[in-house]
């Protein structure tokens, strides 16, 4: 076995240490009469994070970590380490965070993110069985996606681009192609505020369905996330113990989800004490405070259209709304996906586009896809970290992402 020294101790008959290989932590055990001289001697130089090989027989030992352990036989140490910053004490996350390229080596942090790559694997397998193809957007970009109001800009050969917000556009545009589609990529939000649900760089899944209209796209997210959810339980049974995760609340994630139009909720956030008045968007106490009264994943669907981006479908039966919705993860977690039937009526897309205030010469070639055969679609993005941060009940998104992006930190 090869791998990195994560504790040893011992001195005297026996001694012990513990080598972390990419897989997982195995204990040593190393008997002075057993071994030669030098792996004796090798193994009390050892310090954290060195870099060594050992050679010996696995047995079965109920009192060991992981209920096996190694018998070494040979030790060669490869490499050294320096005083390992990170120590079992506790440390601020500052601190952390500065060291996040070896934060990564600890245990909950490893768990953390395999439960990320868990559910990305799940989101492909998931598509792909549903014959999505999947569509790779672009990250440069000329027009905006979502708001003006978060928008990375940057210089491109003298012109404006700016950083992707979304896939959507791009996929709206693939879907006369293929059907239904999605994209999966990094996307951008300059969100000049500090709170553990944003970053500013975040992966977001995106898949785009023709002839799908709102309630179809409700039917596609929760049974995706009722996959990724039974996935997570299936695969990753040890990490979520490591994470000390209660399982049972996600056990109880079956559709359909519960579902509430935005001016039910906003009269029940009003009976619950709350001043929210008609039209705003909801705010993150009050998505907590809907989330916590179901308990379960909650749709709020057919938000004011003054809450929402340009490009949601008018409601048909009331026109301050659009056909949209959140999906609301309990447990102090939110919104963890936007979705909506899209706006298939070039003439409402270009008020919208007005109202808006954003430059029409942008869209034209998003307006084309309403000139050249128009159809009902609608699609939705599923935000990667929100979802992990609630799989794993860990309160803050940044450690559910290998190197944060936040407002104040670009390295490592
Ligand atoms: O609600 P949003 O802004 O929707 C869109 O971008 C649409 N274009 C999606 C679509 O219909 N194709 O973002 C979707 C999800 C949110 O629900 C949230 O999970 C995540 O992306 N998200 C963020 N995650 C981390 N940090 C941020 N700053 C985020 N902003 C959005
Ligand atoms: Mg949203």
């Amino acid at each position: 076995m090869r791998g990195w020294v994560e504790t040893t101790r011992g001195h005297g008959r026996v001694a012990f240490l513990v080598v972390r290989d990419g897989t997982g932590t195995l204990q040593g055990v190393v008997l002075r009469k057993r071994v030669s001289e030098e792996t004796w001697k090798t193994h009390r130089a050892l310090t954290r994070e060195c870099v060594v090989s050992l050679t010996g027989s696995v047995r079965k030992d109920p009192r060991a970590p992981g209920g096996y352990e190694v018998g070494v036989t040979e030790l060669v140490q490869h490499s050294g380490s320096d005083e390992y910053p990170i120590q079992p004490k506790e440390h601020g996350v500052d601190f952390l965070l500065d060291h996040r390229h070896l934060w990564l080596r600890s245990a909950r942090q490893r768990a953390g993110l395999k439960v990320r790559a868990e559910v990305e694997q799940a989101i492909h397998d998931y598509l792909y069985r549903e014959n999505f193809v999947r569509i790779d957007t672009p990250i440069l970009t000329g027009a905006i996606g979502e708001e003006a109001g978060t928008l990375f800009e940057t210089d491109y050969f003298g012109e404006r681009a700016f950083l992707a917000q979304t896939g959507q556009l791009y996929v709206e545009a693939a879907c006369p192609a293929f059907g239904k589609v999605y994209c999966f990529g990094p996307t951008f939000r300059a969100e000049k505020s500090k709170t553990r649900r944003h970053l500013t760089e975040f992966w977001m899944v995106e898949p785009e369905v023709a002839f799908a209209d709102s309630d179809d796209n409700m039917r596609l997210q929760e049974s995706l996330v009722a996959y990724i959810v039974e996935r997570t339980l299936e695969r990753c049974a040890e990490e979520l113990e490591t994470l000390e995760r209660d399982t049972e609340l996600l056990e109880r994630v079956t559709p359909p989800f519960p579902r509430i139009a935005y001016t039910d909720a906003v009269e029940l956030l009003r009976a619950g004490g709350s001043e929210i008045e008609w039209g705003s968007d909801l705010g993150a106490r009050e998505e907590l405070a809907v989330a916590e009264h179901f308990g379960v994943p909650v749709f709020v669907h057919d938000y004011p259209a003054r809450a929402k981006a340009f490009y949601m479908k008018e409601n048909p039966t009331d026109p301050r709304t659009v056909l949209c919705n959140d999906l609301l993860a309990p447990e102090g977690v939110g919104e963890i996906i936007g979705g909506s039937q899209r706006e298939d009526d070039q003439e409402k897309l270009l008020r919208r586009i007005d109202e808006e205030g954003l430059p029409k010469e942008a869209y034209s070639w998003y307006l084309d896809l309403r000139r050249f055969g128009t159809f009902p679609h609608s699609g939705f993005g599923i935000g990667v970290e929100r979802t992990v941060a609630w799989l794993t009940g860990r309160h803050h998104i940044r450690e559910l992402i290998p190197f944060p992006r936040l407002l104040n930190r670009l390295y490592p």
